[in-house]
């Protein structure tokens, strides 16, 4: 491109998506729609975040939700914004949401064929201190006039047609995969649109940074306390790793695939499953991962092979750079 071509194409994620769909001459712009509509709770989201600091929309919302967290203020306006923008596109058949125990059921008149999993506020403990946090969505499609049933849900992430993520930072990130690349959009408030500034992202396959809960480490399990000792003392030669941990899976998820590197959240004593829900962070994160070339593991099996049992089952993940994951692998394989 030329510079004055480059300002003009602009390419927004709209654009791209149905550019995406024109190579599937079968499909209604369902999920344009439903693309849409997501993009539109991240941009009130957005701007939520932003104002925050401003609008005393910091502090707890006195209540807490299913995984027996305060709710924060944001947390809770987040969810409300995605359940609503996701009802409304009339795209939608089952929603699951980190914030509701239940499963949302779209009542028939505005049901659509797709099922979305999201956690609408991530890294919430990260708001009152202005630190990066997000909204990670999974998206599964059921059959034409099925009767959904939480089973639609209930599915391998494998089975995920589209996954994403929005980081709200010192600029608005939306991180996207369709199952044919990852691709990154920043949000130009000026216009409100998201532009695609990270084309077909590929995570590199080795890093030099580690990002775990080091606070964690006494209840870590001999493989995991191993691949970290290799990461703080190198038997190879290699320098030692890097330690960065955001406390924002998004955010430490987004740097990992910029950067390279590893991300873990390992099972410990207190929690056998880890801390992070399977539906709407470990899948999600993990589509993304393999679709940029790198992997994601739980200890036991490949990530995205998983079979939930219900909504807000949670697992231990080693996700990032295709080599580093290999290690991790190979320790756990050892252990057997
Ligand atoms: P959420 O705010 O949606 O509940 O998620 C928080 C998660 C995730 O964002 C992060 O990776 C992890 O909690 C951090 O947990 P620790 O504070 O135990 O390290
Ligand atoms: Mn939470
Ligand atoms: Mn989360
Ligand atoms: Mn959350």
């Amino acid at each position: 491109h030329s510079a004055d071509a480059h300002r003009t194409d602009l390419m927004t994620i709209t654009r791209f998506v149905l550019n995406e769909q024109s190579k599937y001459p079968e499909s209604r712009g369902d999920f344009s729609i439903l693309l849409n509509h997501i993009v539109l709770g991240c941009k009130f989201v957005c701007t939520a975040v932003n104002k925050a600091g401003l609008a005393k929309l910091i502090g707890l919302a006195g209540e807490t939700n299913v995984q027996g967290e305060e709710q924060k203020k944001l947390d809770v306006l987040s969810n409300e914004v995605f359940i609503k923008a996701l009802v409304s596109s009339g795209r939608t058949c089952i929603l699951v949401s980190e914030e509701d125990e239940e499963a949302t059921f779209v009542e028939r008149s505005r049901r659509g064929r797709y099922c979305v999993v999201f956690d609408p506020l991530d890294g919430s403990s990260n708001i009152d201190c202005g630190v990066s946090i997000g909204t990670i969505f999974g998206i599964y499609m059921v059959k034409d006039g099925h009767e959904p049933t939480i089973d639609d849900v209930l599915q391998p992430g494998k089975n995920m047609i589209a996954a994403g993520y929005c980081m709200y930072g010192s600029s608005c990130t939306l991180v996207l995969s369709t199952g044919t690349g990852v691709n990154g959009f920043t949000l130009d408030p000026s216009l409100g649109e998201f532009i695609l500034t990270h084309p077909d992202i590929k995570i590199p396959k080795k890093g030099k940074i580690y990002s775990v809960n080091e606070g964690n480490a006494k209840n870590w399990d001999g493989p995991t306390a191993k691949y970290v000792e290799k990461c703080k003392f190198p038997t190879d030669g290699s320098p030692a790793k890097s330690l960065r941990y955001i406390g924002s899976m998004v955010a430490d998820v987004h740097r990992t695939l910029l950067y390279g590197g590893i991300f873990l959240y390992p099972a410990d004593k207190k929690s056998p499953n880890g801390k992070l829900r399977v539906l709407y962070e470990v899948f999600p994160m993990s589509f993304l991962m393999e679709q940029a070339g790198g992997q994601a593991f739980t200890g036991k099996q490949r990530a995205l092979d998983l079979l939930p049992a219900k909504i807000h089952d949670r697992s231990p993940i080693f996700l990032g750079s295709y080599d580093e994951v290999e290690e991790i692998k190979a320790l756990y394989a050892a252990e057997v």
